[in-house]
């Protein structure tokens, strides 16, 4: 297979932009203001590229609704990553009969990553007919002309190109983050996993140029952003596939240089890729965050060698230490999966004593989900489900513990926490790790990075109050 990236062309997207016009012109003709809406399931990768949904949603004349009875265009944006994400999606679309049945022109489009799946696909196209549009990731650059063929063909429209990928640069956006924002440094996966769908419905890696992304990371800065998270399935591996390649701490540090009071982010780093490189650009930048999320899946050599995961327990645990030399007080946070197929309890003890060994500040712990197609549903899973459970319940209940400890060892100390927004208790904020504080204060501090004394802890987020007339510590 050709595994060359396609590149869409400005032509390509100008194209796009003029189905929006012509949406746009037939929307006008209305007698109302069509509304659509966006639902978004699974990772950060598409939150940003349901932000970009919208920006061409918003150039074809749509307003926004979380109604579905209020909306002409129900836009569903999937993830594929567990069964359990597939079952709440198909049950939702499920229910989307009745907002049909009350608004037969309701036009009804399924995308991300289930949507690439080919059985997915298959029972869309039989047995949920309300569906009008399905379309893959690898589609979702071309949105305006898929609706366009819908709103004038009367038909029902599927497109799942098989592609190891492409890169389309200059579809607008509309951004929902406030003063938090997403830039996708690259796409795809080229590690398979041995349990993983990603590769088969993301592609193969592919990198943006540094300087689409630089401009982007510009803009969102000079527009008051002040949390910028850089998004890739594996950054570690950025830049390899470009012409002139260059590696993550290389565009790491000159984000980092880009003018602004803004803290930058990044996810996902795979353990076999961390550099050195990466750690000390990390710990010389006070605008990256002090913060990695390395998700270890596994303390079991077996069980990592057959997850494909090409590292062993103790180059993880090498890591960390040459990440803590570093940078002491780094916020760790990690994903695991318990009840592999073939894992024994004792290798799970594994996985127990080296939570144990790190103390991560926060874990996101799955139990295995068979995923079609991936040499993981292949082996032999003799272990029953009651087992799983109950070691996922033993890993989740010692990792509270250690949470809530790592929590409360901040309480007396003042932080430079961002302010980011409000929910039904008060306002939120997160500290440089990105822990969540709770803090009283007025809507104005939104936005701000101030000094938070923190005065109490559990095992999910601080509390504090703003401080300031002290200043943050250090
Ligand atoms: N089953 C359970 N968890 C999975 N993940 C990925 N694939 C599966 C699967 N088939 C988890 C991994 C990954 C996170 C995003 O989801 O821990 O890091
Ligand atoms: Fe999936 Fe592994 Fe790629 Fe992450 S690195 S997206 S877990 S295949």
């Amino acid at each position: 297979m050709n595994r060359q990236t396609t590149h869409i062309t400005q032509e390509q997207i100008a194209a796009q932009l003029a189905y929006c016009a012509r949406l746009h012109a037939a929307n006008t003709a209305l007698d109302h203001t069509p509304l659509a809406m966006v639902d978004t399931y699974g990772c950060q990768q598409n939150e940003a590229d349901s932000e970009r949904l919208r920006g061409y949603l918003s150039q074809m004349g749509y307003g926004f609704t979380e109604d579905p009875f209020q909306a002409d265009v129900i836009v569903i944006n999937t993830c594929a990553i567990r069964e359990h994400a597939e079952q709440r999606v198909l049950g939702n679309v499920g229910a989307l009969t009745h907002s049909k049945r009350s608004n037969p022109g309701q036009i009804i489009c399924l995308c991300g990553c289930m949507a690439q799946e080919e059985h997915v696909a298959r029972k869309i196209k039989e047995s949920y007919r309300q569906v009008d549009l399905l379309f893959g990731p690898h589609a979702l650059w071309r949105f305006p002309e898929l609706l366009w063929r819908v709103r004038t063909g009367g038909r029902r429209v599927f497109a799942q190109e098989e592609e190891p990928g492409s890169i389309a640069e200059g579809i607008p956006a509309v951004r929902q983050g406030g003063v938090k924002a997403w830039v996708s440094v690259m796409y795809g996966c080229n590690n398979f996993c041995s349990y993983c769908i990603v590769p088969y419905v993301r592609g193969r890696e592919r990198s943006r140029e540094p300087q689409a992304i630089l401009d982007e990371i510009r803009a969102l800065a000079a527009g008051g952003c002040r949390d910028i998270t850089l998004l890739g399935q594996n950054v570690n591996s950025y830049g390899k596939d470009l012409s002139q390649p260059m590696s993550f701490a290389a565009l790491l540090k000159q984000a980092a240089a880009i003018e602004g009071e803004f803290l930058l982010r990044f996810m996902t780093s795979h353990p076999k890729d961390a550099s050195q490189e990466l750690f000390e650009t990390m710990a010389a930048s006070e605008k990256i965050a002090p913060c990695l999320h390395l998700p270890f899946q596994s303390g079991n050599n077996r069980v990592l060698s057959a997850m494909n995961r090409r590292y062993t327990r103790e180059k993880y645990l090498e890591q960390v230490r040459a990440l803590r030399a570093l940078m002491p007080d780094i916020v760790l946070t990690s994903d695991v999966i318990v009840g592999f197929p073939g894992e024994t309890t004792e290798e799970f003890e594994d996985t127990l004593s080296l939570i144990e060994a790190v103390g991560f500040d926060a874990l996101f712990t799955f139990i295995y989900s068979p995923r079609a197609g991936t040499p993981a549903a292949a082996l032999p899973d003799p272990m029953g489900r009651e087992e799983k459970l109950a070691n996922f319940q033993r890993l989740v209940r010692r990792q509270d513990e250690i949470s809530e400890a790592k929590h409360k060892a901040y309480i007396g100390r003042t932080l430079r926490c961002l302010v980011d927004g409000r929910d039904e208790h008060g306002l939120t904020g997160r500290t440089p790790g990105n822990r969540l504080v709770r803090l009283e204060g007025a809507e104005e501090l939104i936005g701000r990075f101030i000094p938070v004394h923190i005065t109490g802890a559990n095992k999910w987020s601080l509390s504090g109050r703003p401080a300031l007339e002290e200043g943050p510590e250090g």
